[in-house]
Parts: C-alpha cells; structure tokens; sequence
C-alpha cells in the first residue's frame, strides 16, 4: 500500500498554504461578499462563475463543475501529480516534506524522465558537431542560423541509425522501457521477441523546454521534402501536447508584455536570433483554452504571426476567439512579402518585422479585412455583402466606442450612412442575445439533469435517492455529531450511486476516527472527481436545512429505494420526455 501523509502534516500545510493567496497568484479574484470570484483557469468564460470559499478552504465553479481544495488545485493548473503539488505548497510555505512520508514511485520516474531527456538532448547537440551530424549543421547553417543560436536552443541531429540514442542511453544506464515511455524509443514485436530502436533518425532536432528550464519533448525535421516534415514526442509524463509550446522559457524573461505567438519551430528561432526574444511558437496544435490561460500568465498580450497562406488565417481567426473569451489582449501581424516569419527575416531583415509590428491590426481590423478578402467592393453587392459581414464583426464586440470607431470608417468608406450601420449592428446583437438566453436555459435544464442523475441512469434508480444521498452527505459534513445518531440505520452499501458510496465510506471513517473534515484531509482517500464531488455538493446543499430530522428523512429515502428497488421502472427505460416529468415533479 503506498505510504500516505499525516493528518497533521496535511492540517499544518492548509492552513499556512492559504487558498485565497494561492489561487490569487493564478486568477485575479474579487471579492463578492465573504467569497471571492473570478474567470475560471479550467474553462472558457466570459462572466465570472469561478469561486473560492475561504471558509471552507475550497473552490467551485458553476460553469464547468471544476472543484477542489488547494492540493487539488495546484495539481490540476500546475500539471502536477499529488506528490509534486505537495513539495510546491511546502516549497511555498516554508515547510519540509516529511521524511518517509510519502510513496514518491511516480514522482521519481518523473525525475528520471527529465534526466533521460536531457542526456539525449546533450547526445543529439554533439551529434550536430560530429562527423555523423554534418549533413545536419549544414542544413541548419543553410538556413541562417548562427552557432550562437544553435548553442542557446540545444539544437541537434539524430544520426541515421537504428540504434544511436539507444546505444548511448544503454551507456548511460538507462533502459530501453524507460527510452520507449519516454517517446525517444519505438518498438515491434516479432516472433515473440522485442526490438526497440531510435524513434528520432536522420533528422535535425529541436528540444522543447519548459518554464522550469526541463527538456520535456522534442521535435526532429526531415532535411529534405520528404514526409512527414517534422517528428514529435507524443504525450509522456513530463509532456502534454496540448500545451507544448516552444521557446516560451526564453521569451518569459525577455521582459516585454507581449509574447509573439508563431506557427513553427524554424520561424521561432529566427525570431529570437533577429532579437524578437518574446517569440514562442504553438507547434502547430490548435490553440486550446487551456494554452490561452498558461501564456496569460506570461504576458498581457499576444501579438499572433501564422503563417500568411489560408490555414494559417483560418487559424488566426480561431485563437483571436480563444484569446478573447478569456479577455486576452491581441494585435495580429499581416504578413506581406513572404510566407512565414522566417522568411521575412531572411528576405528584408529585423527592421521589416518590426514595422509589421507596429502596423499590426486589431483583432476587429484583421475580422473586417478577412470579410472583405473576397469582395469587389466597386459594386453595390459587393457593398452589401461585405456590410452584412461587417456588422456581424463588430457586433460581436462589447466595445461601444470601437463599433462606433469602425462604423464612421465604414461610412466613410463606403459611403453609407452610420447610422444604418449603427442599427444594423444593434439588430444583429438584439438577436443574438434572445438565442443566447435561450440556448443558456436550455443548457441549464440539460446539465443540472445531466449531473445530477447520469449516473442515477446508469443505476435505474431515481433522482429523489440521488438528492437524498447527497444531502446526508452534506449534513454530516457539518454536523458530524448526527452521526452516532443515524450510524445503525444506514452503511455505504445503501448508497446507489458509486461515487457517494466511496463519499459517505470516507465520511463516515473520518467521524468515526475523530479526524478533522477539511477537504484537504479527504486528499488521499478520494480520487479528485470524487473530492470535487464531495465539494460540489457541500455547496450546493449549503443553504438547506439541516437538522438530524433531515438525516432520517434521507435515510428513509435511501433505504426506501433499496427495498423497492425491484418493482420501480428503471430510469433508462423511460422516454425523454417521461423522464423529465420526473425531474420536474421531484425537484
Ligand atoms: P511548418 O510546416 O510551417 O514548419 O509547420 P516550420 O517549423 O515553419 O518549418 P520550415 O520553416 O518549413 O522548415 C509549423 C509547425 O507545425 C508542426 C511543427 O511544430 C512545425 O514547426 N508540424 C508541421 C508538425 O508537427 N508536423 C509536420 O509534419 C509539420
Ligand atoms: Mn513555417
């Protein structure tokens, strides 16, 4: 069984790890009444429904259901596993881990992970500088990069073998599992035996590292036409794809508000080499919210430079959505002259790119010259239709003066009135706010069903067992002096649902053994949809009423449902619309 913190310890480190200050150093919070509020890290919003509970040393937030104490929540926005986000509260919180404490097995294959990554980050650098690796320092060179900038990004090639890394590693004690779960080895099976070999062959290397200063991935390019054009490290346990992004631990020290956010590796080292140092590259993923929210924390504006063919705009168009729904500054650069970043650079020098800076547009001049891309605007249609689109545009915007701004230089431009303009705007939003609220009710009765009786689906029992669960559950966490009361008439074997068995189960152990209730002592019994299940109803059941008569009543309930479990009709063989009378009638 794994070694498990005390109680103690973990009592200590809430309360010097205060969760306020903590979750306060990732999202700006407000104070709304003894609470606080703010844009929720773990979805995209626009209106703040994230909230921290510093009575309860918790959060909860109403959109997405994301909730959690503050082990809970360092590991989730840090990325980190229990262990690890226990180490960085102490670390915080000036506490030492206690020694033998703790069952680190992951933590330290995690560890190795790192070491075995920047061993082969170090084989592929020097591999440049061999004979084997001339092919490769000459591409590079043929493409502009200086040795001073293939020194500072631990460029490198991987020689065309099948057992170059492999071999080296073996050297360095490392084994070929550990090389195969790191993504830097594949393997085939045949005729009952294992083979690895160098997932990386004759190809120029570019290490991903992130802010910590830690080779987490890496991507390997073909030096010719050849496909696929580039290799990368899949997921691993030091890697998420989905927020790998390159260059950003140069560019967060390189002391500007801004992040220049490009397409591939090649156009982010360019970049850096020509003196943009704040340039960081996405790597061709789509941009996800959760990306948005990491480059947040590193700068108040992003400055986006895709590449200037149609994927690339269609790309822009989308992060300039993500970027804005979570309130993100954005300017957009045009590229004109050549297809990439690099190739600007290589073609007229930093000081082109620099201009192209500071003409960038807004994220409504680059919607509004995207709509007009296709138009001919000498013609009254082509008028029309590019109106239409560009009422749309700026409608889509809160900013009364920039619709005003954009609406006199429409006007103008195309000699139309402004305030027709101004009208058709209001229309547009007048209209998209009636399908809004409608699409927002509609979505509310869907995921309060949802959430609350999938899983009473799932079990063919009823919602009002699912209620009542919960609410005994809740009861008991303030009250734990009932429990003596109610300890005979009801086990976790009652419960119909599985997660609130394991709830109650933890519950009931906690009271009984006279330990505390904090949600940060329930970290190691739970899993984390279980704990934030746990907070989830504690503070939807809040407000009720909760006397020990309430207690019996749930029970009644539970034990009721058990008892006629065989003669009640199975939720999922009632029709949709069935089931929502019962919703109804039960709510
Ligand atoms: P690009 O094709 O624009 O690559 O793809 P690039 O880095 O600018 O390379 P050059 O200048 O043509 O040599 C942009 C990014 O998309 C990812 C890589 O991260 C690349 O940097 N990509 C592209 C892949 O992962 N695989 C591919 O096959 C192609
Ligand atoms: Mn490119």
């Amino acid at each position: 069984m794994a070694k498990r913190f005390s109680d103690e310890f973990l009592s200590e480190l809430r309360s010097r790890c205060d969760i306020e200050q903590i979750i306060s150093s990732y999202v700006p919070l407000k104070r709304r009444g003894k609470n606080l509020v703010g844009l929720c890290p773990f979805h995209n919003e626009k209106t703040p429904s994230f909230t921290v509970y510093p009575d309860s040393q918790s959060f909860y937030c109403f959109g997405c259901g994301a909730a959690g104490e503050v082990i809970s929540f360092v590991k989730k926005i840090e990325n980190l596993d229990f262990y690890e986000a226990v180490r960085s509260l102490c670390d915080r919180a000036g506490m030492s881990l206690p020694v033998d404490g703790y069952d680190s097995s992951i933590a330290e294959k995690r560890r190795r992970t790192y070491e075995i990554n920047k061993e082969a980050a170090r084989f592929f650098h020097s591999c440049l500088f061999s004979e084997e690796g001339r092919e490769g320092l000459e591409y590079f060179k043929a493409r502009g990069m200086k040795k001073s900038t293939i020194t500072r990004f631990g460029l490198g090639f991987a020689p065309n073998k099948w057992d170059g890394l492999l071999r080296h590693m073996r050297e360095k004690g490392y084994y070929y599992e550990e090389l195969y779960e790191a993504n830097l080895a594949n393997k085939s099976e045949k005729n009952g035996s294992t083979r690895f070999y160098d997932s990386f062959r004759n190809r120029v290397i570019v290490p991903i590292i992130d802010v910590r200063g830690n080779v987490v991935a890496f991507g390997g390019r073909v030096l010719d036409d050849s496909k696929p054009k580039y290799i990368n490290s899949s997921d691993t346990l030091v890697y998420k794809k989905s927020l790998g992004v390159f260059g950003l631990n140069f560019a967060k020290n390189a002391g500007e508000k801004s992040l220049i956010l490009v397409e591939g590796y090649m156009d982010a080292i360019s970049l850096h080499q020509a003196g943009f140092t704040n340039a960081i590259a996405c790597l061709g993923t789509a941009l996800t919210g959760e990306m948005a929210h990491l480059l947040a924390r590193y700068a108040e504006e992003i400055i986006l430079c895709y590449d200037a063919d149609e994927a690339g705009q269609k790309a822009t168009a989308r992060a300039l959505g993500v970027f804005n729904s979570i309130g993100m500054k954005t300017r957009v650069i045009r590229l004109s002259g050549g297809k990439d970043p690099d190739e600007i650079l290589r073609k007229y020098g930093p000081e082109r790119f620099r201009s192209l800076i500071d003409e960038s547009a807004n994220d409504i001049e680059f919607a509004l010259l995207r709509a007009r891309k296709d138009l001919d605007l000498s013609t009254s249609d082509g008028k029309m239709k590019y109106l239409d689109l560009a009422a749309e545009v700026l409608a889509a915007t809160d900013n009364k003066i920039a619709q005003d701004i954009y609406s006199s230089r429409l006007s103008q431009e195309l000699g139309v009135d402004k305030q027709a303009i101004l009208a058709r705007i209001e229309q547009i939003r007048r209209k998209k706010k009636y399908t809004q609220q409608k699409n927002y009710f509609r979505d509310l009765q869907k995921n309060s069903m949802a959430e609350n009786t999938k899983t009473a689906m799932q079990n063919s029992t009823n919602i009002r067992t699912v209620k009542a669960e919960e609410l005994l559950i809740a009861c008991l966490m303030k009250n734990p002096d009932f429990y003596r009361h109610i300890e005979d008439a009801v086990s976790a074997e009652d419960f119909t649902v599985e997660d609130n068995r394991a709830i109650f189960a933890a519950v009931a152990e906690k009271i009984t053994a006279c330990a505390g209730l904090d949600f940060t002592l329930f970290t190691q019994d739970l899993t984390d949809a279980q704990l934030s299940r746990l907070i989830g109803i504690c503070e939807k059941n809040g407000g009720l009423p909760m006397t020990l008569k309430t207690c019996t009543d749930c029970i009644d309930v539970i034990r009721g449902s058990r008892e006629g479990a065989a003669g009640r009709v199975s939720a999922d063989k009632l029709s949709d619309e069935e089931f929502l009378n019962l919703f109804r009638k039960k709510q």
